[in-house]
């Protein structure tokens, strides 16, 4: 279908064509279909917020002039979650400039913020049916404007309130998205919007003078905090790598760090800006690139951040990075990063892997005592630098050599290295330990077939035990 476009300035020129959108809501609502959470829809939100605080923060000389409150509201019955910031705000022009003129970013070419492409407020399309402005500028009434996700024409214009703004600057904006598909809403809660801004916005939130909040009705706000990288010991590695691309030198900040203790299961991300674009282990252009690939960058031990400045560019709902020269620049410049890497991750892994040996060894002996009873020989696992044949009986133990090549022949090992029982493996040990836990006495008093009969018993009782105890340890 063509819709006779609306007659501009540029398209009277004559012998010329000009670029028309025949239908904006259609294509404006597939472009935003690639948000995959309400949460990170949210986002655009917070990071207009963060943008406007931003600019206060750049007039002001590198700090923010008064508290920064941005706050996050739930409003469960009518699936619609506001953003209520206490910035500059919006004069009524700019307002309706906004709505009007999709794909203007007056913020383009300004590098202290992030907006750039001018369509972080249609991502409310991706879930939701309607977006309400509110706001006041210092130079503008308090107007409000709101906006469906269907309409194209006859949009009603910037509506102006005789209250007040409420915020404490009496200044601001309020965005409120409401109409939520059921579906989109489920999940969101004041837990799950917390750890998204925790995380989109880790780096700026370590900043003095900037509180967000996120509160849904009847309960109290919770307050979103940095994540405190001091707080995780172990070695960090640090680096301010200064880039050098078409002739120009661009600083990027790679801060790792290597949980010695426990996993801290907080993945290595990408920030542009101080916001995040993803966890280094999903951007598939960089695990393409990375020679370690998960192994390194999903390592539960590894933490961090690595800002990317203005090197790369985001895509337009800022997931990934655009294929440019200068992201092959970025990426090559981290693998020798991650090679340091490797050996000291590899190094907890070992550790590691002892100490699930260790684990799975109590298990075996856990399942003999069950079986046999408390008169059970003592089960120890050894390696082949003691022990040369799969296993040993003697001195009140039985030993069960873990390097032997029928034990790892059904031995499986997750990526990190450690051991992961099979039920091969149980029948294996099964089968070692219930010649190694008859009894001696037992042993003289039976015929050469009732002590068949007694071990294959035991075998069959081992073996089970051990696939019931991995079940029930799986399930924990
Ligand atoms: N909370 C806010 N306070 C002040 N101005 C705002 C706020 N939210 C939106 N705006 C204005 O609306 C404009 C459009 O926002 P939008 O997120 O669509 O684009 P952008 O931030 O410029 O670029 P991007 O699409 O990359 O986010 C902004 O450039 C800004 O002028
Ligand atoms: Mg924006």
């Amino acid at each position: 279908m063509f819709r006779t476009p609306a007659k501009t300035f540029a398209s009277q020129t004559p012998g010329t064509i000009d670029l028309e959108i025949s239908d904006p809501v259609l294509m404006l609502n597939e472009v935003a279909r690639r948000y995959e959470t309400a949460e990170r829809v949210l986002m655009e939100y917070v990071d207009n917020a963060l943008d406007d605080a931003e600019a206060l923060y750049h007039e002001n000389g590198g700090a923010y002039p008064y508290p920064i409150h941005i706050e996050l509201r739930i409003d469960r019955e009518q699936r619609a979650v506001g953003v209520q910031d206490n910035c500059r705000g919006m004069t009524r022009d700019t307002l309706e400039r906004v709505v009007r003129n999709v794909g203007e970013s007056q913020k383009r070419g300004q590098t202290w913020v992030n907006g750039r492409f001018g369509f972080g407020v249609h991502a409310f399309r991706a879930a939701a049916e309607t977006i309400r402005f509110q706001t006041q500028h210092r130079h503008s009434s308090h107007h409000v404007l709101t906006l469906q996700r269907d309409q194209h024409r006859g949009i009603k214009e910037a509506r102006r309130l005789d209250e007040p703004f409420p915020s404490d600057s009496g200044t601001g904006c309020l965005v409120t998205v409401s109409g939520f598909d059921a579906d989109w809403f489920r999940g969101v809660t004041a837990v799950s919007l917390q750890a998204e801004v925790e995380n989109h916005f880790e780096r700026l939130l370590a900043r003095p003078d900037l509180h967000i909040t996120v509160g849904e009705k009847g309960q109290p706000p919770l307050v979103c905090r940095p994540f405190d990288y001091a707080a995780v010991e172990g070695p960090d590695l640090h680096r301010e790598l200064n880039l050098e691309h078409k002739g120009e030198i661009f600083p990027v900040t790679v801060f790792l760090k290597v949980a010695q203790a426990t996993a801290v299961h907080r993945p290595v991300s990408f920030f542009a800006r101080g916001r995040r674009i993803g966890e280094a282990a999903d951007i598939k252009s960089f695990m393409r690139k990375s020679a370690a690939k998960t192994a390194v960058w999903a390592h539960p031990h590894l933490t961090g951040f690595i800002e990317v400045g203005e090197i790369v560019q985001p895509i337009i709902n800022r997931d990934d990075f655009g294929r440019t020269q200068g992201r092959t620049v970025l990426y090559e410049a981290l693998l020798p990063i991650e090679a340091r890497l490797k050996p000291l991750l590899a190094g907890l892994n070992q550790q590691q892997s002892r100490a699930t040996l260790g684990q799975f060894e109590e298990a075996v002996q856990k399942a003999v005592t069950a079986v046999v009873g408390g008169s059970a020989w003592r089960v120890a696992f050894v390696n082949e630098a003691d022990e040369a044949g799969r296993m040993g009986v003697g001195n009140g133990r039985v030993t069960i050599n873990t390097d032997h090549p029928d034990f790892q022949a059904r031995a499986r090992y997750t990526r990190q290295g450690n051991l992961r029982p099979t039920d091969r493996l149980n029948a294996y040990l099964a089968t070692m330990l219930s010649r190694g836990v008859m009894q001696p006495d037992t042993d003289a008093m039976q015929t050469p077939e009732q002590l068949l009969n007694a071990q294959i018993e035991l075998i069959v009782g081992l073996e089970s035990r051990l696939h019931e105890q991995e079940r029930a340890a799986k399930k924990r």
